[in-house]
């Protein structure tokens, strides 16, 4: 029986993997893209032991369920080890991501090729938002750590938790 006869319709699942601490307008307009395009899109938060964040796994997680829930198609969940593994248990054949300058290139290119050669799992580039070409989670953390205006590069929730976080410390 082929894919188009049978009954169970095959769903087609991309992923999106990241830090995400915290998610950004960068990341949401990435991960909103590439919903439109998939059927299912897994937002993988990747647990890196060795650096600490400035938010726990789970308030990162509890972040990104928040703001994505409008998409409706997004599933949030942490994994720790090996992407290619995350995509294997989950039948996911393709993984996007946001390409902001040339500077992400090299080690983007350096993974999607490692990771095609691991499994055979495909890396799918989304330009991105000019907008937000400037904009990752390392620099709002800064920015709003001098007092800096980070409200048009984060969704009001998460400004809301790194204004709390950052006044705690
Ligand atoms: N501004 C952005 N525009 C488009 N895609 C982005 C943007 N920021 C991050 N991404 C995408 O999200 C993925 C995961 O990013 P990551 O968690 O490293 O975020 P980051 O903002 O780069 O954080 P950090 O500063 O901690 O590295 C990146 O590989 C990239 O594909
Ligand atoms: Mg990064």
């Amino acid at each position: 029986m082929t894919a188009l006869e049978s009954e169970e319709p095959l769903l087609r699942r991309a992923v999106c993997p990241g830090s995400f601490d915290p998610v950004t307008n960068g990341h949401l307009d990435i991960i909103a893209r590439a919903s439109k395009l998939y059927d299912v899109v897994h937002v993988a938060v990747m647990i890196n032991k060795s650096k600490q964040g400035l938010f726990s796994v789970e308030e990162r997680l509890d972040l990104l369920r928040e703001t994505t829930a409008e998409y409706g198609n997004v599933e949030v969940e942490s994994f720790h080890g090996l992407l290619v593994d995350f995509c294997k248990q989950r039948d996911i054949p393709a993984i996007v991501k946001g390409l902001r300058a040339v500077s992400d290139f090299d080690y983007e290119l350096q993974m999607a090729q490692m990771n095609n050669g691991l499994s055979g799992v495909e890396t799918l580039f989304v330009p991105t938002n000019p907008t937000y070409s400037f904009l990752s989670s390392s620099l709002v953390k800064e920015v709003a750590a001098w007092g800096g205006d980070v409200t048009h590069l984060v969704p009001p929730l998460v400004l809301r938790r790194l204004t709390q976080r950052l006044a705690e410390r």
